[in-house]
């Protein structure tokens, strides 16, 4: 366990959840109200956050919307201190928003990297930057959650972008429970989410793209791994309900890694048997 802060009894405390508009952060959100707890909502895309705001002031949860793109270090700043603000203080705080972008890595270009980057790894950057020093000075017991993915702990082919940044991710989760610790700040857990398979919109992220996607015929690699991930997702995937209920239970045991998926050991042990044997990791399908 990281610090010492198992948070057990979350009614009236507030939760962030960044990429709260849609799938695992809608599921999160959904959860936090089921809890009793105050949800704010950060999404980018306007209309399903005015909608996933409605849904969850509808389970009976005070509720505060924040549109937030957390690739931009303001925004997020912006979006700790409506927090704040409105609810005095935070206590579970999701940075969750992401992006997929596969496609061969050579061959996707610099807005390709810098767009699924900016979302994955310096969203999660800007959310910890934003909130840490602000929970920290709150000294009360609390909870921060990275989303990075199976994604985040193996390789596979024609995804690079996706990978490197869920890779980034997992391991700013590992650097700042070690910060916090070599710190000694003991009221602040950390944990990392690595989802396998889960059924939301992930496959159609460019519809929060702010530049103009690359068309088909440009980036057929991209295309057709987006593909593959819509029928992974949504015929094998969980669902963002059974995700949140498993996240609220590691948070409560203290655990740091959050798998979702029944195979996380039998994914892992071969990539580390690789990493020893000095061989590249088998390339895997996470679900
Ligand atoms: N679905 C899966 O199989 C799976 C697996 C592993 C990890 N994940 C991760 O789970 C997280 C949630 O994704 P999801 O699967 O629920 O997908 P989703 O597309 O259903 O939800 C992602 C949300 O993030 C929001 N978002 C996108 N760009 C943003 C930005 N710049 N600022 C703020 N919000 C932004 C979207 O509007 C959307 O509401 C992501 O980090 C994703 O990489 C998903």
């Amino acid at each position: 366990m990281i610090g010492s802060s198992v948070m057990q009894e979350l009614a009236g405390k507030t939760a962030v959840i960044t990429g709260a508009a849609s799938g695992i952060g809608l599921g999160l959100a959904r959860k936090a109200a089921d809890e009793s707890m105050h949800v704010v909502l950060a999404d980018v895309e306007v209309g399903a956050l005015a909608d996933a705001e409605a849904t969850v002031a509808a389970l009976g949860a005070e509720t505060l919307s924040v549109q937030t793109d957390v690739s931009k270090a303001e925004a997020v700043d912006v979006l700790a201190g409506a927090t704040f603000e409105r609810f005095g203080g935070a206590h579970l705080v999701f940075l969750n928003a992401g992006v997929f972008q596969g496609g061969v890595s050579w061959q996707r270009t610099v807005a390709d990297w810098e767009w699924v980057l900016g979302v994955n790894f310096w969203g999660a950057l800007h959310g910890v930057r934003a909130f840490m020093p602000r929970l920290i000075e709150q000294d009360e017991p609390a909870h921060v959650v990275i989303t990075a993915s199976m994604a985040g702990l193996m390789t596979v082919a024609y995804s690079g972008p996706y990978v490197v940044s869920k890779f980034a991710a997992s391991s700013l989760a590992e650097c700042v429970a070690h910060d916090l610790r070599a710190q000694g700040v003991e009221h602040i857990g950390v944990s990392c989410l690595v989802p396998g398979s889960v059924d939301t919109k992930i496959a159609d992220s460019t519809r929060n793209r702010p530049d103009e996607p690359p068309s088909e015929a440009q980036a057929p690699d991209h295309y057709f791994v987006a593909d593959a991930l819509r029928e992974m997702t949504t015929t094998q995937g969980r669902s963002p309900e059974e995700v949140a209920d498993i996240v609220f239970a590691a948070i409560r045991a203290g655990d740091f890694w959050i798998p979702t998926t029944d195979s996380y050991e039998e994914l892992l042990r071969p990539r580390f048997a690789d990493i020893l044997a000095r061989k590249l990791p088998g390339s895997a399908q996470f679900d």
